[in-house]
C-alpha cells in the first residue's frame, strides 16, 4: 500500500468465508481499515502487517475434528489484541488449555445471556438477546481469564483476559439478530485496540487515488464502461487521479436500455470531463445477430465482437500501458488471494485476448459493494448509476426471446423503462435485485377497442437475492403490477398482454435466457 495507508488495520482471520467477511464489513462500517487472511497465513506475516488487533472469525468446523483450522499459539503472546469469535472463541479457549467439549447440545439462534461480572467488551448497555449457533460449548474458562457471560447452552459464552487483551464470545456480534453487536465489535476496536475511525469515504479516496498515481505514473490507461456501478466508480477514482491520462471506452453494442448510454455521456464526458470514447456499434452486433435463437450462440457471439471492437479501439490507443478492472474485495477474498496475494496482471481480463499486454489498475481492490457505491456518491456519480441494479453483458438479448430486430428490441425496451420507472416511483428500486421486462416469442390474441388484437405479450421479472446465485420471486405490491401493466399496453404499440413471472431460482434463472 502506498503512504496514504491508514495507520490502524484489523485482520479478520478467516475460519469460514462468509462469516469472516461479515465481520470485516462490520469493521469497516465502524471507520476502522479491516482485512481478511487465510489462517494459513504465518504468524510472523500477520504480524508483519501491524495489525491493532485480530479477530478470529466464526467457521463451519469442531475444534475435535482431525486436522482442525488452528494458528500459531504464539499469537497469544504477540502483544497484540484478540477476539475470538464462535468457533474463534473456541480455539482461544482450547489452545490456552480450556475444555471445549462436544455436549451434544448445542444452540442455534436468538438466546437470551446472563451476564456475571461487568466486561469491558459490553460496557454499561449489555445485550439481553444474542445470535448463537454452535454444536461445542467451552465448559470452564482458560487459566486467568474472567467468565463475563453465560447460557443455558454455553457456560463460557464470553471471557475475557483485560491484562493479555485476549477476548473471546460465542456468539455472533457481526450479526443483525444480536442486540448491540455492532457496540461490542467498537467496544473491542476503540477500547481494547485504541483504534480512532478513520476509515472513511475521504480516506478511502485519497488512498486509491494515492496508490493509482504511484503505480501508473505518468502512463495512459484506458477503462472500459459499461454503465455499471464498478465500472463507473473505478473510472471515477483514476480519473480524479491521473485527469486526462485516462481514457474511458464505452462500447454500446446496440443492447441497452433507454437513457443508458446517454447517461454514460452526461456522466462521464459532460460532468467530468474525461476523454471518452464512445464506440456506436449497434449495426455490427445486431448484424451479427440475425436469425440467432439459441441463448449461449447470442452470449457467444455478443461476446466475441465485444473483445473485437474493443481490442480495435484499444489499438488506437496503443500508448497505453494499464487497463482499469472494476475486481472488488470479495472477487479477492473468495478467489483465495487474501489482500497481500499478487494480482496475476495479465490474465484476469475476462476474456481479453493474452496479447494485449496491459497491467491492471483495480482501484477497487480494497472494497466491498456497499463502500464502492459510498465511494460513487461521494465522487458525485448520480444516483441512477451508484444504485443500478445488475445488468447482464449481453443485455437485452437475453431477454428478447428468440431472434432480435430493431422492432422487438423496441417493444423491449419500452416495457422495461416502464418496468423499472413504476419501481422506482414505488420506493422499491433498491430493495428490489433485479427488476426488467422479457419479451417472448410468442404472440397471443386480445381485444382492444372494437378490434381482435394478435400480439406479443410481455413478462415481468422482479427479483430479491443476496448475490444472484439464488432468488426468490418479488412481492410487488398488486397496484404496482397493476399500473405497470396497464402502462405497458397503453404506450407500448405491440403488446396486448402482461403477465408476472414468480419462478424462484432454482428452479427458474433470473434471466430467461
Ligand atoms: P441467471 O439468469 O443465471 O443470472 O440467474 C444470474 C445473474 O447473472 C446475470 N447474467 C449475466 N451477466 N453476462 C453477464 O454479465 C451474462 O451472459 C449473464 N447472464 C446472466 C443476471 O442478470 C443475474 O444478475
Amino acid at each position: 500500500m502506498s503512504s496514504a495507508e491508514p495507520l490502524e488495520r484489523i485482520l479478520v482471520v478467516d475460519f469460514g468465508a462468509q462469516y469472516a467477511q461479515l465481520i470485516a464489513r462490520r469493521v469497516r462500517e465502524a471507520h476502522v481499515y479491516s482485512e481478511i487472511v487465510p489462517r494459513t497465513m504465518p504468524l510472523a506475516d500477520m504480524l508483519a502487517l501491524h495489525p491493532a488487533g485480530i479477530i478470529l472469525s466464526g467457521g463451519p468446523a469442531s475444534v475435535h475434528v482431525n486436522a482442525a483450522p488452528s494458528l500459531d499459539p504464539a499469537i497469544y503472546e504477540a502483544g497484540v489484541p484478540v477476539l475470538g469469535i464462535c468457533y474463534g472463541a473456541q480455539l482461544v479457549a482450547q489452545q490456552l488449555g480450556a475444555d471445549v467439549r462436544q455436549t451434544g447440545g448445542g444452540e442455534y439462534g436468538r438466546t437470551e445471556l446472563a451476564h456475571l461480572v461487568p466486561s469491558l467488551l459490553f460496557g454499561e448497555q449489555r445485550p439481553k438477546f444474542v445470535w448463537m449457533s454452535h454444536g461445542d460449548a467451552i465448559m470452564s474458562p482458560p487459566e486467568g481469564f474472567t467468565v463475563t457471560a453465560s447460557t443455558p447452552g454455553a457456560p463460557v459464552a464470553a471471557f475475557e483476559d483485560r491484562d493479555r487483551a485476549i477476548y473471546g464470545v460465542q456468539f455472533h456480534p457481526e450479526v443483525a439478530h444480536t442486540e448491540r453487536g455492532q457496540e461490542i465489535l467498537k467496544r473491542f476496536l476503540f477500547e481494547v485496540c485504541g483504534c480512532r475511525p478513520t476509515w472513511t469515504n475521504t480516506s478511502i479516496i485519497e488512498q486509491a487515488v494515492g496508490e493509482i498515481r504511484a503505480q501508473v505514473g505518468s502512463e495512459r490507461v484506458i477503462c472500459g464502461l459499461s454503465g455499471g456501478v464498478d465500472s463507473a466508480v473505478a473510472a471515477a477514482l483514476v480519473h480524479k487521479a491521473i485527469g486526462d491520462q485516462l481514457t474511458c471506452v464505452f462500447v454500446d453494442h446496440g443492447m441497452l436500455r433507454v437513457g443508458e448510454a446517454e447517461q454514460v455521456e452526461e456522466t462521464f464526458l459532460r460532468q467530468f470531463q474525461v476523454d471518452l470514447v464512445h464506440v456506436k456499434a449497434a449495426d455490427r452486433f445486431l448484424g451479427a445477430l440475425d436469425d440467432v435463437i439459441e441463448p449461449e450462440r447470442k452470449r457467444k457471439i455478443i461476446g466475441e465482437m465485444f473483445i473485437r471492437v474493443f481490442e480495435e479501439t484499444a489499438a488506437d490507443l496503443s500508448d497505453a500501458g494499464f487497463l482499469v478492472q472494476g475486481t472488488l474485495y470479495p472477487d479477492i477474498v473468495e478467489s483465495g488471494g487474501g489482500d497481500n496475494a499478487t494480482i496475476k496482471t495479465h490474465h484476469n481480463v475476462g476474456g481479453l485476448p493474452d496479447d494485449m499486454r496491459f497491467d491492471l489498475v483495480e482501484p477497487l481492490r480494497h472494497l466491498f459493494k456497499d463502500e464502492v457505491r459510498a465511494v460513487g456518491e461521494e465522487l458525485g456519480l448520480p444516483e441512477e448509476i451508484v444504485w443500478r441494479q445488475p445488468f447482464p453483458g449481453p443485455g437485452l438479448a437475453v431477454r428478447i426471446i428468440g431472434t432480435i430486430t430493431p422492432e422487438r428490441l423496441e417493444i423491449l425496451r419500452q416495457a422495461d423503462a416502464i418496468v423499472v420507472d413504476e419501481i422506482r416511483r414505488a420506493g422499491l428500486y433498491r430493495e428490489i435485485w433485479q427488476s426488467f421486462a422479457v419479451l417472448p416469442a410468442v404472440r397471443t390474441v386480445g381485444v382492444m377497442g372494437d378490434g381482435r388484437t394478435y400480439e406479443y405479450p410481455i413478462i415481468i421479472r422482479a427479483v430479491t437475492s443476496e448475490d444472484a446465485m439464488t432468488a426468490d420471486w418479488a412481492r410487488i405490491p398488486h397496484d404496482v403490477l397493476e399500473r405497470m401493466s396497464s402502462r405497458i399496453i397503453n404506450e407500448v404499440p405491440g403488446v396486448n398482454r402482461v403477465a408476472y413471472d414468480i419462478t424462484s431460482k432454482p428452479p427458474g434463472t433470473i434471466e430467461w435466457e
